[in-house]
C-alpha cells in the first residue's frame, strides 16, 4: 500500500520509515536500543541516550519498560539527558518533564538516579548561562549522545527550538510559541497556565548525537513532517536541519506521513497501480495544479503534468474526466441518512430504512458539533433517530474560572431562595473552597472535576438544541478511562469498551458516527476511536451490525483531500450560522484571553474556515458552488 521503493523516496532528504502503527515502530526501535546497550555493555562503556518527552515517545517508553520486564534489558549502564524542560516549573510540578520522565520510563527500569540528567527549570534567570554550558559540557564528558530521540511540534520544533532557531544553536532558555502553549493548554488545564520558557538543548547540540531517531504519529503532525523531510534546511523549520546530519532517521506512522509526496501525489515519484481511489487523487490534484475545473482539462494537461502513463491507461482526456467529475458528484448528498424513494445506486447512503436509528460518537463534548453539526441539524429534520453519545465528560478542558462562577451561581440562589443550605450549596461551598485553596496546577478534586463535568453536559445540551437534537436522547459515558485519568496519562479498560458495546446493543443503529481514526495515538480522540473499534468488533456477530455504516468526521484541523471524501453533505449560508451558534454554546472552550495570538483561531472560526475550504475546493473542480461543506469517509475504507 505504502510506496517504499527507493524512487518514490526521491524527493525525501531524510530516511523515512513509514509503519502501519506507532507501536510497531517502537517496538523496532526498542529493539535497536536494546542492541546497543548490550553491545556496549558488552565492550564495557556506557550508552548514551538524549531523550524526549510529550506524547509521542511514551510507546517506545513502554516497550523499553517491557524489555526490562520481560527480557531483563537493564539500564545500569545508561546515561540520560533530556531535552528540554520548561523554566519556571519546580521538579514536583506534575507536568514537569522531571516528573514526566519518572513516570514513563525512569520509575520502571534500572537506571540510577545519578545518570539521569534533566535540565532544572528553577536555575535562576541570572544563573541560565552558565548552567546551560555545564549541560553541554557534561555530555561531552560522558561521551557524546549515542542516539537521541526527539518528536516533532506542530511548529517543526524539535526540543523546544521553535521557528527562528539557528542549526547551531545551544542549550538556552527560549520563549515558546503560540502554537506550542496551545497544544500544552490540555496538559496544563488551561493556556494561562503553560509556561512561557524553557530550557532546551541547542539545534547544534542535537546534530552532535551519533544517531538521531525523530518520531511522529498523527495526522496533526503531517505538515511539519512533510516540511521537515522534503524541503531544504531552513530555520523556519528546525527539524529540517536533521537533513544535514549523516545518521538521522525519521519513524513516523501513515497519519503523520499523510503529506508527503510519496503518499499524497505518489506519481511524481515514480510509477503507480491506478486504482480508483489514485485516480481520483490525481485528476483533483492535475485539476488544482492546471487551475481549472475537471471537465476542462485537456490531454495536454495530463502529459504536462507527469500522468501521461494515466491517460494511456485510461485516457482519452474527456471520458476520465466526466468519470471522475460524476464520482465526485456522487460524493454530494444533502441526505446523509439516505433519501427515502430515491435511487440509491449512486448515493453514498441507501434510502432504506427511511427513518435510520443513528448514533453519533462524540469523544469529547464539541467533537461532534465541530465534525459535523450542519449535517446533525439535517439528520434530524429529516426523520431519523438520532442519539449523540458523548464518550467522555470533558471536564479536564474547562477552566477553574467557569467552575468557580458555576458554585458562586448556586450559592447565590442559594442564599436568594431563603439560605437553607441545600445540599446542591453544600456541594458547592465545598468546591468553592477546594478551588481557593488549589496549589497552581494541582489536579482537580473529585468534586470539582464533577462540576466541570456538569458544565460540559449543560453546554453539549445547549448546542445539541442549537442543531434542534432532542436532548433526551443524549448519552454521556462518562468512559472511566478518561474520568480516572489525566491527558497523556489514560489507560483503556475493558469497561470503556462494554459499556459502548451495551449502548450499541441497547440501540442497534443503521448508521454510526465516529472520529479520531488518524489523531495523535495518545490524544482521547484516538483513544476514544480505538475502543469504539473494539466495541464494533465485539458486536461483529449481532445482527444489527452487518446492516450498519459506519462514517468518519474529522477535526477541522487538517484539509481533506477530495479524493478521501465519500460523503459531502452542503451547508447553506443560514445552516453554516446554525453549526457556529451551536459550537459558540460550548463557552468554556472558547480561547481565555480576549487577544487571540497571531494565527490562532477560536473552535468555531476554525470549523468554518475548514468548512467553507471544502465548498471553495469543490466549487473549483467544477462541481456546484456551496457555501460550506462537512465532509466524511466510511470506516470501511481506512481499515481496508
Ligand atoms: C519534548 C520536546 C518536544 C516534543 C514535541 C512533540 O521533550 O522536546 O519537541 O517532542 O513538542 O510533542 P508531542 O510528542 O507531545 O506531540
Amino acid at each position: 500500500m505504502i510506496p517504499h521503493f527507493t524512487e518514490a523516496r526521491q524527493r525525501e532528504r531524510v530516511p523515512t520509515e513509514i509503519s502501519a502503527s506507532a507501536e510497531g515502530a517502537c517496538v523496532r526501535l526498542a529493539d535497536e536500543i536494546a542492541t546497543l546497550i548490550r553491545a556496549n555493555d558488552a565492550a564495557g562503556r556506557p550508552t548514551v541516550f538524549g531523550l524526549a518527552t510529550g506524547s509521542t515517545p511514551v510507546p517506545l517508553y513502554r516497550q523499553l519498560i517491557r524489555l526490562h520486564r520481560d527480557q531483563g534489558l537493564s539500564f545500569r549502564h545508561v546515561i540520560t539527558f533530556n531535552l528540554d524542560e520548561y523554566h519556571g516549573l519546580p521538579r514536583t510540578h506534575p507536568e514537569s518533564y522531571w516528573c514526566f520522565m519518572h513516570e514513563q520510563l525512569f520509575n520502571h527500569v534500572d537506571v540510577p538516579p545519578a545518570h539521569i540528567n534533566i535540565p532544572d527549570g528553577m536555575v535562576p534567570r541570572d544563573q541560565v548561562y552558565e548552567w546551560c554550558r555545564t549541560y553541554e559540557e557534561k555530555i561531552k564528558a560522558a561521551g557524546g549522545l549515542d542516539l537521541q530521540i526527539l518528536g516533532i511540534g506542530r511548529t517543526g520544533h524539535i526540543g523546544f527550538n521553535e521557528p527562528g532557531s539557528g542549526s547551531d544553536s545551544r542549550t538556552r532558555l527560549v520563549t515558546l510559541d503560540a502554537l506550542t502553549r496551545r497544544d500544552a493548554a490540555r496538559d496544563f488545564l488551561g493556556e494561562a497556565n503553560v509556561p512561557r520558557h524553557a530550557i532546551t538543548m541547542g539545534v547544534g547540540t542535537i546534530l552532535e548525537a551519533r544517531r538521531i531517531v525523530l518520531l511522529a504519529w498523527g495526522e496533526a503532525k503531517a505538515g511539519a513532517l512533510a516540511g521537515a523531510v522534503e524541503n531544504p534546511p531552513t530555520e523556519a523549520l528546525p527539524a529540517s536541519f536533521l537533513q544535514t546530519h549523516p545518521d538521522t532517521v525519521f519513524y513516523v506512522d501513515a497519519a503523520a506521513a499523510g503529506e508527503l509526496t510519496r503518499l499524497r501525489h505518489p506519481w511524481l515519484v515514480g510509477p503507480v497501480a491506478w486504482s480508483r481511489p489514485m485516480t481520483r487523487l490525481a485528476v483533483v490534484w492535475l485539476s488544482q495544479q492546471a487551475r481549472k475545473p475537471i471537465l476542462k482539462l485537456l490531454d495536454e494537461d495530463y502529459s504536462e503534468h507527469s500522468l501521461a502513463d494515466l491517460l494511456t491507461e485510461q485516457g482519452p482526456a474527456y471520458g476520465l474526466n466526466i468519470r471522475i467529475f460524476n464520482e465526485l458528484q456522487h460524493t454530494i448528498t444533502g441526505w446523509p441518512g439516505g433519501k427515502p424513494n430515491a435511487d440509491d445506486t449512486n448515493r453514498p447512503e441507501r434510502a432504506t430504512p427511511e427513518s435510520k436509528r443513528i448514533v453519533v460518537f462524540s469523544p469529547e463534548p464539541s467533537n461532534d458539533v465541530l465534525g459535523m453539526g450542519g449535517t446533525l441539524r439535517r439528520l434530524v429534520s429529516q426523520g431519523h433517530q438520532v442519539t449523540v453519545a458523548y464518550m467522555t465528560s470533558g471536564n479536564l478542558g474547562v477552566p477553574d474560572e467557569e467552575a468557580a462562577m458555576a458554585a458562586e451561581l448556586v450559592l447565590e440562589f442559594d442564599l436568594s431562595a431563603g439560605g437553607a443550605g441545600s445540599p446542591g450549596a453544600v456541594f458547592a461551598r465545598e468546591v468553592r473552597q477546594q478551588l481557593q485553596g488549589k496549589t497552581a496546577y494541582a489536579a482537580d478534586s473529585t468534586e470539582v472535576r464533577k462540576l466541570k463535568a456538569i458544565i460540559r453536559r449543560n453546554e453539549a445540551r445547549a448546542s445539541l438544541q442549537a442543531c434542534g437534537v432532542d436532548t433526551a436522547r443524549v448519552r454521556f459515558l462518562e468512559l472511566s478511562f478518561y474520568e480516572k485519568g489525566r491527558y497523556r496519562r489514560f489507560k483503556p479498560t475493558p469497561d470503556d469498551v462494554s459499556r459502548i458495546v451495551t449502548l450499541l446493543e441497547e440501540i442497534q443503529p443503521h448508521q454510526i458516527f465516529g472520529t479520531g481514526q488518524i489523531a495523535e495515538p495518545s490524544s482521547v480522540p484516538a483513544l476514544c476511536f480505538s475502543l469504539l473499534r473494539q466495541a464494533l468488533d465485539a458486536c461483529q456477530t449481532s445482527p444489527w451490525r452487518k446492516d450498519c455504516h459506519v462514517w468518519l468526521y474529522r477535526e477541522p484541523d487538517r484539509m481533506w483531500e477530495p479524493a478521501e471524501i465519500a460523503m459531502a453533505v452542503p451547508l447553506s449560508p443560514r445552516e453554516l450560522t446554525q453549526k457556529i451558534q451551536a459550537i459558540y454554546q460550548h463557552k468554556s472552550q472558547r480561547s481565555q484571553s480576549p487577544m487571540l495570538a497571531q494565527g490562532l483561531h477560536e473552535l468555531w472560526q476554525q470549523a468554518e474556515h475548514h468548512n467553507q475550504a471544502i465548498a471553495k475546493l469543490y466549487d473549483a473542480l467544477g462541481l456546484a458552488e456551496y457555501e460550506a461543506i462537512e465532509a466524511f469517509q466510511p470506516m470501511v475504507s481506512i481499515q481496508g
